[in-house]
């Protein structure tokens, strides 16, 4: 098992529920120390509601980074960046997940449950969970990105 202490935030809607449990699961296997923040079954929620959890956690340090998870991962993405401090990255394949790391230190992984297999999300979330930002030259378009969320 790897040995880590990074601690993950993952919540989902009804659409996600599913792959929301397979990653938990296999997460844990993997040593990470995973908080669920819901939902719990298949009936309807309101998507917004669970980013906001997962995004708090993520402010009040109660948590390193987070997962999001709903039909498209559309919905998810566009609630978690309405954040202060969270850069929530949508991704679909294996270039995003790891650049969204690489260039933009993204602190919160979507994915869209109706339209990744799960053993494609699972190999985004491991890119997403183990590429290091770069720093560098994107150090002054992340402080342009603070200066955004600071002025509205
Ligand atoms: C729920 O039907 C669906 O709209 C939601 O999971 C998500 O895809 C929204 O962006």
């Amino acid at each position: 098992m790897e040995k880590t202490e990074k601690r993950i935030a993952v919540a989902c809607d009804h659409a996600g529920n599913g792959m929301k449990d397979a990653l938990i699961a296999y997460l844990r296997e993997k040593g990470y120390l995973v908080k669920d923040y819901g939902c719990d079954g298949t009936a309807s929620v309101d998507y917004p509601e669970y980013a906001h959890l997962v995004c708090r956690a993520i402010q009040e340090n109660e948590a390193d980074c987070g997962i999001l998870i709903c039909g498209t991962g559309i919905g998810m993405s566009m609630a978690a960046n309405k954040h202060r401090g969270i850069r929530a990255a949508l991704c679909e394949n294996e270039f995003s997940a790891e650049m969204t790391r690489r260039h933009n230190d993204a602190n919160v992984l979507c994915l869209g449950a109706r339209v990744l297999e799960i053993d494609k999300a699972k190999v985004l979330t491991d890119l997403f969970l183990t590429t290091a930002y770069e720093g560098g030259r994107h150090d002054a378009r992340l402080a342009l990105l603070r200066k955004l969320d600071e002025e509205r």
